[in-house]
């Protein structure tokens, strides 16, 4: 992989190493390069009631959003147990919210270091999206 995504992926690996996951013990991180450059991470975190629970893909957009950045160009998702780690469906739709055409969502080989890149229209055709509600 390219050395811009590699430091991508470095920032998701460095999440998930602090992912907050005693439940699943399935450690999640997601990092989000936004179209100024910025680069922002999350981890998943779980609650002893389980629903309350939070998506590593759902703590990085709402740090990118208390930044007061709403665009992703680039997110990266890694799973420490998974290779590779597919986003739920949840998370494609909060990946969709903050998506255009040219967004790319990495995920990783984790055996052989590969990246492996879609945009959020293969991962969530036809979806359901602010343009629904009038707002683009
Ligand atoms: N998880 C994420 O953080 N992102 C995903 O896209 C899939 C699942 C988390 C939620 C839960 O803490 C654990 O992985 C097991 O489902």
């Amino acid at each position: 992989m390219d050395a811009t995504l590699k430091v991508l992926f470095d920032a998701a690996d460095h999440a998930a190493a602090y992912a907050y996951a005693p439940y699943s013990n399935f450690s999640v991180g997601a990092a989000i390069r936004t179209p100024s450059g910025h680069i922002i991470a999350g981890c998943n975190v779980e609650n002893a009631a389980y629903p309350a629970g939070t998506c590593a893909e759902a703590g990085a957009i709402a740090a990118m959003v208390a930044t007061g950045e709403t665009k992703i160009s680039d997110i990266a998702i890694v799973g420490l147990k998974s290779n590779p780690c597919y986003p739920c469906g949840a998370c494609r739709q909060r990946i969709f919210e903050f998506s255009d055409a040219t967004t790319r969502v990495h995920l990783r080989n984790s055996a052989t270091g590969e990246a492996i890149t879609h945009s959020i229209d293969a991962l969530l055709p036809n979806a359901f999206g602010p343009r629904d509600l009038g707002v683009v």
